[in-house]
């Protein structure tokens, strides 16, 4: 095993539970030597006028994260609340990680949301999304690598020759297998930011922005409810020509681009087993 992340500290993002990409890839850094800082949603004093029901699914969801992430990296791994969406939750993030005198050499934004994808429920067409559907996934899946990495570099944790990754799908730039649709937009939005972050971090701060496309997979909550994806994993391990990536093949490329050296950066890089290739 390499020691590539020695001496390094990462920000992992989008843990759900233990079938998360980001606890995947938690672990690789761990194991190449990188100490690991998690965020999960969770409730914060910014969420106003909450329904019962969506305060009790963000203290689900957040007592889910920092059990998933206490049993599976560590008690001692430190864990914060985040909601990418609210300005003042990213604030209170990066004050919490000053307090604690916790700097990053990188971090991994995996964080997604689409309100036209439920669990038995079919797609939205793109004609019918919403003004509010559509800005709700730009504003989680694609402006938080905006809102996050601007927190991170103004309150100078993030720490120049860093390196930042975002996880993305090839439903960003082509009509996927299955319907992909309103998150496709926004992911071609992150894509897009990702480029423009790679310019201008890498002038000002050295610092390195890329994404990786990653193969279909179920195992996660928010693979699991996209309509149409386990079809999709089937049809892709056949036509692509390795199989489909793994989640530890995601986790190796998301190390190496996560290190703290070498110059690869504005690259989006398919870790898909080659489906990208056929026509
Ligand atoms: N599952 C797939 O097929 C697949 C394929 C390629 C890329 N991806 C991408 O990988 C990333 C991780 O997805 P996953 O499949 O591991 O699912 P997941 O459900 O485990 O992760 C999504 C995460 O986004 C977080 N999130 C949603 N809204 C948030 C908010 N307002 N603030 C902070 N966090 C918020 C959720 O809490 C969750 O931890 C996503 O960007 C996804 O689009 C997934």
């Amino acid at each position: 095993m390499n020691e590539n992340l020695k001496g390094t500290t990462v920000l992992i993002t989008g843990i759900t539970d233990a079938g998360s990409l980001a606890m995947s890839i938690a672990r690789q850094v761990r194991e190449e030597g990188g100490h690991i800082v998690c965020s999960g949603l969770g409730r914060t004093p910014h969420h106003a006028d909450l329904s019962e029901r969506a305060a009790a699914f963000l203290d689900s969801t957040y007592e889910a994260f920092e059990s998933t992430v206490k049993s599976e990296l560590g008690a001692d791994t430190p864990t914060f609340p985040l909601d990418v969406t609210l300005d003042g939750s990213i604030e209170d993030f990066c004050g919490a990680l000053q307090a604690k005198n916790i700097a990053l050499d990188g971090f991994l934004h995996s964080i997604a949301m689409d309100k036209t994808i439920k669990a038995g429920v079919v797609i939205k067409s793109i004609l019918d999304v919403t003004k509010e559907q559509f800005f709700g996934a730009m504003d989680v899946s694609a402006y938080s690598l905006v809102s996050l990495t601007r927190g991170l570099i103004h309150s100078e944790i993030l720490r120049k020759n860093g390196a930042i990754l975002a996880l993305s799908y090839l439903g960003a730039e082509k009509v996927a297998y299955h319907p992909y649709k309103n998150i496709g937009v926004a992911k071609a939005a992150l894509e897009r930011i990702v480029v423009e972050l790679a310019y201008e971090l890498g002038v000002s701060h050295q610092i390195k922005v890329n994404a990786i496309r990653f193969s279909p997979y179920t195992g996660s909550k928010a693979g699991g409810a996209i309509q149409g994806l386990a079809e999709a994993v089937a049809f892709c391990e056949e036509h692509s020509p390795l199989g489909n990536a793994r989640p530890e093949d995601l986790a190796y490329e998301s190390a190496y681009l996560l290190r703290p050296y070498g110059r690869v950066t504005g690259e989006v890089r398919n870790v898909d087993g080659g489906y990208h290739i056929r026509g």
